[in-house]
């Protein structure tokens, strides 16, 4: 490959969305809309094909108007790309209708939003729209996120890429056949940062009970969750061997693991905890 086409290849792999074809849809732009509109300006989507559709545009939303990003457009609307819808579900029967003009033949729709169907999303769409059910985390918003998306039967191979392209933005990205899996996935990676969370608060709190003054103690337990949290992502060991290669037999992390791995502990409340989640999910799913 010549000096050129190596440059050439480099751009195209860093801004994947540059070539995108039409028009993008985004609906709701809060948390994660931004999240992902963030991701998707920096792999190259073009702000002009994209239109935002948001009761409450931000500073930010407003300033990339001025680069030719469309908020709340009024007038005839032309068929997208693709669709996201990234509102509450609470918000849905509101917001959904809105987008009918922009579902044409060819739109794929792509809903983030937790407990709504592949079915009810269909209902609120023309018969045979594309359709993604994802679901994504919290660190999207530093483009770390992990998101599990599902496709109904219309959906092509190039939408399916597109999907991807749009979904790595925030982060990682991996696919499941079957809906009802996505109730478990809310219940690990959807909900999953507040147990990291709450492990954090909780290592804080044990270790001003045993005597370290609170800023310290809550500055361990933070750097504590992100390092090891960091060392597992860039590390290629499974997480039982990173935690094997810390606990050495007898000393004080053994100690430790005796509590938190013997009867009644941290891995019996958070197969708990999951299911209880998991169960949640599908009582709410509609
Ligand atoms: N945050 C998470 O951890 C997470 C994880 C997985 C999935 N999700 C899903 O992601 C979706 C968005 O969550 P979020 O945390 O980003 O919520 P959010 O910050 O409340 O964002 C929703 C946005 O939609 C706007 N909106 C409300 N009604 C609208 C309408 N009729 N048309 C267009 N926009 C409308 C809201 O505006 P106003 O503020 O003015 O109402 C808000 O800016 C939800 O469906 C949620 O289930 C979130």
């Amino acid at each position: 490959m010549t000096a050129e086409k190596i440059v050439a290849a480099r751009k195209t792999s860093s801004r994947p969305l540059a070539k995108f074809p039409g028009t993008l849809v985004l609906l709701g732009a809060g948390k994660m809309g931004q999240a992902m509109l963030n991701g998707w300006l920096a792999r190259g989507l073009d702000p002009r094909k994209i239109v935002v559709i948001e009761p409450q545009p931000s500073k930010a939303l407003k300033a990339l108007a001025h680069r030719g990003l469309s908020v709340n457009p009024k007038g005839k609307a032309a068929s997208a790309s693709v669709i996201v819808i990234a509102v509450k579900p609470q918000s849905a029967p509101a917001a959904l209708p809105v987008l009918a003009p922009y579902a044409g033949k060819g739109t794929l729709a792509l809903s983030i939003m937790a407990g709504r169907t592949l079915g009810t999303l269909q209902a609120s769409l023309p018969a045979g729209t594309a359709l993604v059910r994802a679901m994504p985390n919290t660190p999207a918003a530093i483009g770390r996120g992990i998101t599990v998306a599902c496709p109904n039967a219309a959906v092509t191979a190039r939408q399916r890429k597109q999907a991807t392209d749009l979904l790595t933005a925030i982060g990682s990205v991996e696919w499941v056949k079957d809906e009802h899996l996505i109730d478990a996935v809310t219940a690990l990676s959807g909900s999953g940062p507040a147990y990291v969370f709450l492990l954090a608060e909780t290592m804080a709190r044990a270790g001003i009970s045993v005597g370290l003054p609170p800023a310290l103690a809550t500055r361990l337990a933070r750097e504590t969750v992100a390092g090891s949290g960091e060392l597992l992502h860039q590390s290629r060991l499974d997480a039982a061997i990173l935690r094997q290669n810390v606990t050495s037999p007898g000393g004080t992390t053994a100690a430790a693991l005796d509590v938190l791995m013997g009867p009644g502990g941290f891995e019996i409340l958070l197969a708990k905890a999951i299911a209880a989640a998991t169960r949640r999910s599908r009582e709410l799913a509609g």
